[in-house]
């Protein structure tokens, strides 16, 4: 494997990254076709490419092996903002739209020992939600199922059996919006303008500074509320695992969560949603298999959700692929790219043992993974909401073609704004009735039942007050 060589110092002849001419990563060829770009790069610089990320240079890091290196060696590719040189020597825009994000200090952002405490707190307030067997994991699997139905069941009501809908706006994003209600214990005004707020932030748009402090106070609101008032949920069970933290912290790891929970795991559904409806042979096999898991693999490794990771910075210089990165140096590994090197290299010695789908980096890889505990539960979700929706449909097709979709523009995820299709539902659909899946220890209280019914009510304006966006988009 052509790992990362540690040396004391860069040679002097080798480039520094800051003297390099840098094309911007971020155009319209890149929203179109990112894959196209990924591949110039890799034939123009080799597995390790300078990019302008919003006029600020980076590494990106594009080869499989060079990805998994950079993952894997903490000790040499730091996560505190506080070792990139750039932003210690005050030489970043202060408004520089990405990062916002960066400077809230959280788990994603700690190195060592910080970070495995907070690991340690996070693994043990999702545990009981990993766990089908426990009242809190049993209820969250039912409510993942029962939401979807609602959803598919607002859309009959409103649009009838057959005709144009928005998977985004009207399935999706909605459906992990409830669930985030539900998972963090959340007071029901959560709303749809928070999930944007995350979009903004990720996407590094012109208000991400805003945003990031919008999601933020919320989060830190969320935070003080299951201090005073704790549930069985998982912002009461992180205050349980660790009581020292304040409410601004906790509102910090809540904030992050909720990204990965809303955006990258509402994204997953979505995507795997157009893997199938476009046709990609393997996903179809495997879902129709009822290999659902193998589904979310396949999907993942055509298009993650989280296409570049967080920046990492060298602790020291050292040789990566065909570059040396010096101490200090910011750089991006691209899930995105390496997959090409998966989907190329086939068997290749490369990739350790034989190639297998779980092989993608869709959850990362290295100390920073997605916990344990968190790829079970997005992936029970999105097994179950890509599940449940065919369960639900004669057919369905997109109403765009492939190349006209709709990506959002940013550097960290590859998701679509938008997935129009033309439906027709199996029957009438499922009724808007009460046909929640009951366990009388664990059956869902008064309260929450009136808390889905309000939640209910505010999607039903959110889907459908007002012109939709797939109506815009159906032509
Ligand atoms: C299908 C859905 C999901 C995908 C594709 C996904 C993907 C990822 C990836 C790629 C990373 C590593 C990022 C990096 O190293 O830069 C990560 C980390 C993380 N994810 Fe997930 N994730 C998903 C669902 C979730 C859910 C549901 C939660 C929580 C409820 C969650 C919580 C986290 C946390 C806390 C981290 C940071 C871990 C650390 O820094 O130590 N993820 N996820």
């Amino acid at each position: 494997m052509d790992a990362a060589h540690p040396h004391p110092t860069a040679p002097a002849a080798s480039p520094p990254l800051g003297s390099l001419p840098v094309e911007p990563l971020l155009t319209s060829e890149f929203d179109a076709d990112p894959g196209a770009v990924y591949q110039r790069l890799r034939r123009t610089y080799g597995p390790v490419a300078p990019v302008g990320l919003m006029g600020v240079p980076v590494w990106l890091v594009l080869g499989y092996p060079q990805v998994m290196e950079v993952l894997r060696n903490e000790s040499q590719w730091r996560r505190d903002i506080r070792y990139w040189r750039t932003r210690a020597e005050g030489r970043l825009p202060p408004d520089w739209p990405l990062l916002a994000g960066y400077e809230v200090r959280q788990m994603m952002f700690m190195d060592e020992e910080e970070h495995r405490a907070a690991r340690r707190t996070h693994h043990s307030a999702l545990g009981p939600f990993q766990n089908a067997r426990s009242p809190e994991g049993w209820e969250l699997r039912a409510a993942v199922s029962r939401y979807a139905d609602e959803l598919v069941a607002l859309l009959a009501a409103e649009t009838g059996s057959a005709g144009f809908a928005d998977l985004g706006a009207q399935y999706s994003r909605p459906l992990l919006l409830m669930v985030t209600t539900k998972l963090f214990g959340c007071p029901v005004e959560f709303g749809d303008e928070l999930v944007m707020d995350l979009w903004r932030m990720l996407d590094g748009g012109p208000d991400a500074g805003p945003a990031t402090g919008r999601a933020l106070a919320a989060f830190t609101r969320l935070a003080a509320h299951r201090r005073a008032r704790p549930g069985d949920d998982f912002t009461s069970y992180m205050l349980l695992a660790d009581p020292e933290l304040s409410d601004e912290q906790l509102g910090r790891e809540l904030f992050m969560n909720a990204v990965y929970l809303n955006d990258i795991t509402g994204n997953m559904v979505l995507n795997t949603l157009l893997e199938v409806l476009r046709g990609n042979a393997t996903v179809r096999r495997s879902l129709s298999a009822g290999q659902l898991g193998e589904t979310v693999n396949r999907a993942a490794l055509a298009n993650p959700p989280v296409a570049n990771m967080c920046f990492r910075f060298a602790a020291r210089d050292v040789r990566l692929g065909d570059v040396w990165v010096r101490a200090g140096d910011v750089v991006s590994p691209s899930a995105a790219a390496a997959h090409r090197d998966l989907l190329d290299i086939g068997h290749s010695h490369l990739v350790d043992s034989a190639v297998s789908t779980r092989a993608h980096l869709g959850w990362g890889a290295g100390q920073h993974q997605c916990p344990s505990a968190a790829r079970e539960l997005g992936g029970l979700i999105v097994t179950s909401a890509v599940g449940r929706f065919f369960d639900h449909f004669t057919k369905v097709e997109p109403t765009l073609p492939h190349d006209q979709l709709p990506w959002r523009s940013g550097p960290v995820v590859r998701g679509l704004r938008l997935l129009p299709v033309r439906y027709e539902l199996t029957g009438s659909g499922p009724a808007l009735t009460d046909r929640r899946p009951t366990r009388s220890s664990t059956a869902p209280s008064h309260s929450a039942d009136r808390q889905t019914k309000g939640l209910l009510a505010a999607l039903r304006k959110l889907m459908f007050g007002g012109r939709t966006a797939s109506q815009d988009h159906a032509g």
